[in-house]
């Protein structure tokens, strides 16, 4: 299963290879043309039969991981977070370190080592450290280097009558989608692009749409769902099962309304549900992308998912199939419609 493969497959920002290895296989024999720019980005084209709009759908191909920062003379790694990630979720987890996949686990001084003041105070990043299982610095030294990424071992796996967990659901459920988007065929320029470097301040996207530049542009995303008890509903940013969410603002865009409106009517008029995301929190590609060149009118479909950015989150086939169709909707009603907005 492609979103199975997706997300258990490790690629922190600036070491995406092995999630773009596996999409340039998938998009291989969708696409007319497929590059990699210097950055990392990959560039799908199906050039259609028309001249414009020129589209591009983007979604990011890194996760938030681990970086190993040190080795200690007792062979145990220091290490920061990559992208935003709360330390309390780390403790006693175990990881794979690097492309062989050094397995490791997270730890920290034990309970019973604890003074009664600590067992009460969330473990920070300084009091943990991964563990390889080796004594001595020199052992750890020829397992893993300084720069290589830690990364959470869950594996996917469907739960519950249509939901699914897994790690890197941000974004690798925005990957899949591009995926199957870009398997039908649409009559003007559609560039899929894979970016990198999203979760350490959007850096690919720029460079992304400085290349293509594109008439008007779709981010797709994996996004926080809060919709659990302890947060009261005007909270909730989205809701898991009651469709993707367009954004209206967040820390990086206030995406073009003429493009949510349209995305809006059409799920109206095709019973698709979708939901406003209610949180400014966050940022995606789309504030990259809107601010390339002479600018570009763009939006954001996201997936609600819970528990993001941690080792597990869930989301919703149901709301997942419902995006794949508003975005290919959206995109079939340009070629009757044409790039106007
Ligand atoms: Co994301």
């Amino acid at each position: 299963m492609l979103l199975k493969r997706l997300t258990e497959a490790c690629g922190g920002p600036g070491q995406e290879d092995e999630v773009r290895d596996l999409i340039r296989a998938e998009v291989k024999d969708l696409a007319d043309q497929v590059t990699t720019d210097a950055l990392g980005n990959l560039i799908a084209v199906k050039k259609g039969t028309k001249a414009g709009p020129k589209v591009m759908i983007a979604a990011h191909m890194d996760e938030v991981a681990l970086m190993i920062m040190g080795i200690e003379k007792n062979g145990l790694l220091k290490f920061s977070p990559i992208g935003g990630i709360d330390p309390r979720v780390l403790v006693a987890k175990t990881v794979v370190i690097g492309k062989n996949r050094v397995p490791g686990v997270i730890g920290s001084k034990p309970i019973h080592l604890q003074r009664p003041d600590e067992r009460k105070k969330a473990l920070t990043i300084e009091e943990m450290y991964i563990d390889i299982g080796v004594s001595k610095k020199e052992g750890a030294e020829r397992l893993v280097n300084v720069g290589d990424l830690a990364y959470f071992t869950t594996e996917f796996a469907e739960i519950g009558p249509d939901k699914f967990k897994a790690k890197a659901l941000d974004d690798r459920v925005g990957c899949a989608m591009l995926i199957d988007i870009l398997k039908d065929s649409y009559q003007f320029p559609l560039y899929g692009v894979f970016t990198v470097q999203e979760e350490v301040g959007l850096r690919g996207a720029g460079t992304a749409a400085y290349q293509v530049q594109p008439d008007l542009a779709l981010v797709l995303e994996g996004t926080t769902a809060s919709d659990v008890p302890e947060i009261p509903e005007h909270k909730h940013a989205t809701t898991v099962g009651k469709g993707p969410s367009l954004t209206v603002m967040d820390s990086s865009v206030i995406p073009d309304p003429r493009l949510v409106a349209k995305l809006m009517q059409l799920a109206e008029k095709h019973n698709i549900p979708v939901q406003y995301r209610r949180n400014t929190a966050g940022g995606t590609d789309a504030g990259k992308i809107q601010q390339s060149r002479q600018g570009v009118p763009v939006a954001v479909i996201a997936l609600p998912c819970r528990y993001i950015h941690s080792p597990v989150a869930v989301g919703s086939q149901t709301d997942y199939d419902h995006a794949v169709k508003l975005v290919k909707l959206f995109l079939h009603s340009l070629e009757e419609e044409g790039g106007d907005i």
